[in-house]
């Protein structure tokens, strides 16, 4: 009986946020996919290749080495994939590959989300807490940080809000849920999903008002001591200022490799690009770059979606029209026989 109740009570609960995220003002935006390469200037800074695959969207200025602090990908660029076109940012996630029972790798291809146009890439969001007024400090120019950890295997020491969502219809509803509630997972889905699978990385929100990088790009921000950012929990001592919760959401467009006749005989056939077929290794990276103090007005106006009085915005044709030649060749599309950078996972 007590149980029955705690379970209703976690559903209620799980509505609730579900019905105040749909309804919480928040940039949501595109930014199309810049280039696929094995390129990481936050973890492996010069290396050419550096160790696995990214797609990396926003700013062109993205480059194998973009120095601490001082670079800033706003005065660098000139053109960006993203729907703000003040929004000079990198944002990067691994690709995902198949692994067919033959032994052979293709690339998992990427859909726009819900009400967004342009190519493959990121939907990115600014999040501000649902309260509708408590105040959040926009990034400085040269933060940057990194959330998960490509190494994970196992749930063990896994960061907050890094999530799988098996969909059942390709047409997903964006607000059918807050990210990590419900079914979704930390490891990738063990069954086909009709309607692809929606990733979601969400970044921690406390900052320590100092320091924009930290060795490990992480320990200068912090999540919130007691209850949640969207319920505005205090932020520790140590990381007070509040920052705005970026969240990526990636819909990967796994239909083509629904048939369970193409799957390994032991079962669950995706990989990360790091060679991870559990998925705890997902991970995302960030390296601000709006321009002047358009993040910190935003914000101020609690913009919502992808069009805001206070910033300028480009068409799709212009977002797409940005682009970089990548500076590593090698295959990364069709039937391969290793994931780019050599990397094959035992069946
Ligand atoms: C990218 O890095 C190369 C050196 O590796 C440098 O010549 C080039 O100017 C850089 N591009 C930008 C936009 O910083
Ligand atoms: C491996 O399997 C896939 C999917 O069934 C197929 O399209 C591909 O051609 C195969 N590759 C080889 C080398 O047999």
């Amino acid at each position: 009986m007590k149980g029955s109740l705690l379970a209703t009570a976690a559903a209620l609960c799980a509505q609730e946020a579900a019905a105040q995220f749909a309804q919480a003002a928040m940039m949501r935006f595109q930014c199309s996919q810049l280039v696929i390469e094995r390129l990481d200037p936050l973890v492996n800074p010069g290396l050419l290749p550096s160790t696995h695959l990214h797609q990396i969207v926003g700013g062109n200025s993205f480059n194998a080495s973009m120095p601490p602090v001082e670079y800033n990908p706003a005065e660098k660029s000139t053109c960006t994939t993203c729907d703000y076109s003040e929004d000079f940012s990198n944002y990067w996630t691994a690709n995902i590959y198949f692994r067919a029972k033959n032994g052979s790798y293709k690339r998992v291809p990427q859909l726009v989300n819900l009400g967004l146009q342009g190519q493959g890439g990121v939907t990115v969001y600014y999040i501000p807490p649902y309260d509708g007024k408590t105040k959040v400090t926009a990034f400085k120019p040269g933060f940057r940080m990194l959330v998960g950890d490509a190494n994970l295997r196992s749930s063990k020491g896994m960061q907050k809000q890094i999530c799988h969502r098996c969909e059942h219809n390709i047409q997903q509803n964006p607000f059918g849920g807050a990210p990590c509630t419900g079914d979704d997972t930390a490891a990738f889905p063990s069954k086909p999903c009709p309607g692809g699978i929606r990733t979601t990385i969400t970044f921690p929100t406390c900052w320590d008002g100092k320091n924009v990088d930290s060795p490990d790009h992480k320990s200068h921000v912090a999540y919130p001591s007691s209850g949640s950012f969207e319920t505005t929990g205090p932020c520790p001592a140590s990381h007070p200022v509040r920052l705005p919760q970026l969240m990526y959401e990636v819909i990967w467009d796994t239909r083509e490799f629904n048939d369970p006749s193409m799957w390994p005989e032991t079962g669950q056939p995706l990989v990360y690009s790091m060679g991870d077929a559990t998925g705890y290794g997902q991970h995302g990276d960030y390296i601000f770059g709006w321009k002047g103090d358009a993040l910190q007005r935003a914000l101020d106006a609690r913009c919502s979606g992808n069009r805001c009085s206070v910033l300028k915005t480009q068409t799709t044709q212009q977002a797409l029209a940005c682009q970089k030649k990548p500076t590593i060749r090698e295959e990364t599309e069709g039937w391969l026989t290793a994931i780019p950078g050599g990397m094959t996972v035992p069946m």
